[in-house]
């Protein structure tokens, strides 16, 4: 990932509305995970950020619960807010990681999974990767913003007050053949009486993939009982409006 892009875990929380992401997401989560594992289960957050999902699991799920993100400063932060869990540093894809481990379930959230596939311009070796880790029966949900639908323009800004100062954040996308072009510029200011100023400002190439080579992509990697959702509320997938792609699936056993 740019390392301009959402740099610093800190400034991550400010940027995302959490309480609103939490409420969608974390049922969604739990509603796979709930018939299918134990409170003893193993569970993967890839590209974890600053492991609110896992903060939230731990009510659930005690026993094994991992993190991993590339950026230090996402997991200084994780660590710092929840302290039972377990979050180490590096990149999901260094064969070194995860070695010697597998789960129960594994899940990623935030478009970890794009962000991911940006680096390399491929989400073949993640999904292998996936699988690799994963118990025989495990599941796996992930979710990247829906490469195909075309985005382009600037989201209204968001401005946070904190008691360093005053910050926005604005999110813009351009939309090419190839990729979706995320872009994220935070200005920040100490005090009402001073000019803002350009703190960071980062664009990513993030591959765009169809529906249909992602399928194929888990069958050859032997998933089963593959789902799509547009959204956190299960609705259909529509190529060119829905917000997002959500995978839901299974190890075959
Ligand atoms: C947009 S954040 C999402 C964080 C969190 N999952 C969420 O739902 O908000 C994407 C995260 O993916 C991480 N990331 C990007 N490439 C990675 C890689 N190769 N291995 C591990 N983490 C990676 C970034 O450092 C960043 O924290």
């Amino acid at each position: 990932m740019n390392k301009s892009l959402l740099s610093g875990g800190s400034h991550y929380d400010l940027l995302i509305n959490w309480d609103k992401r939490l409420k969608n997401e974390v049922p969604f989560l739990l509603d796979f995970f709930s018939d299918r594992l134990t409170s003893e289960s193993s569970i993967l957050s890839v590209g974890c950020g600053t492991g609110r999902h896992l903060g939230e699991l731990s009510k659930s799920y005690q026993s094994s619960l991992l993190g991993i993100d590339l950026d230090p400063t996402m997991i200084a932060k994780a660590r710092m807010l929840f302290p039972k869990a377990e979050f180490i540093v590096g990149d999901f894809l260094d064969p070194k990681m995860i070695q010697e481990r597998t789960f129960d379930a594994i899940y990623s959230l935030g478009n970890s999974v794009g962000l991911i596939a940006a680096s390399i311009t491929s989400y073949k070796p993640i999904i292998k990767k996936f699988s690799s880790i994963l118990e025989p029966g495990g599941i796996l949900v992930f979710q990247l913003l829906n490469t195909m639908k075309e985005r382009n323009g600037w989201s209204p800004p968001r401005n946070i007050q904190t008691v360093d100062g005053e910050y926005i954040f604005l999110r813009g996308f351009t939309t090419t053949p190839n990729f979706i072009q995320p872009e994220i510029v935070t200005l920040f200011r100490a005090s009402s009486d001073s000019d803002f100023e350009l703190m960071t400002t980062g664009k990513t190439n993030i591959p765009r993939i169809t529906i249909h080579k992602m399928k194929q992509l888990l069958e050859d990697a032997g998933f089963i009982e593959i789902a799509l959702y547009g959204d956190y509320h299960k609705k259909s997938f529509y190529e060119s409006s829905s917000q997002d792609m959500i995978f839901a699936c299974r190890q075959a056993r």
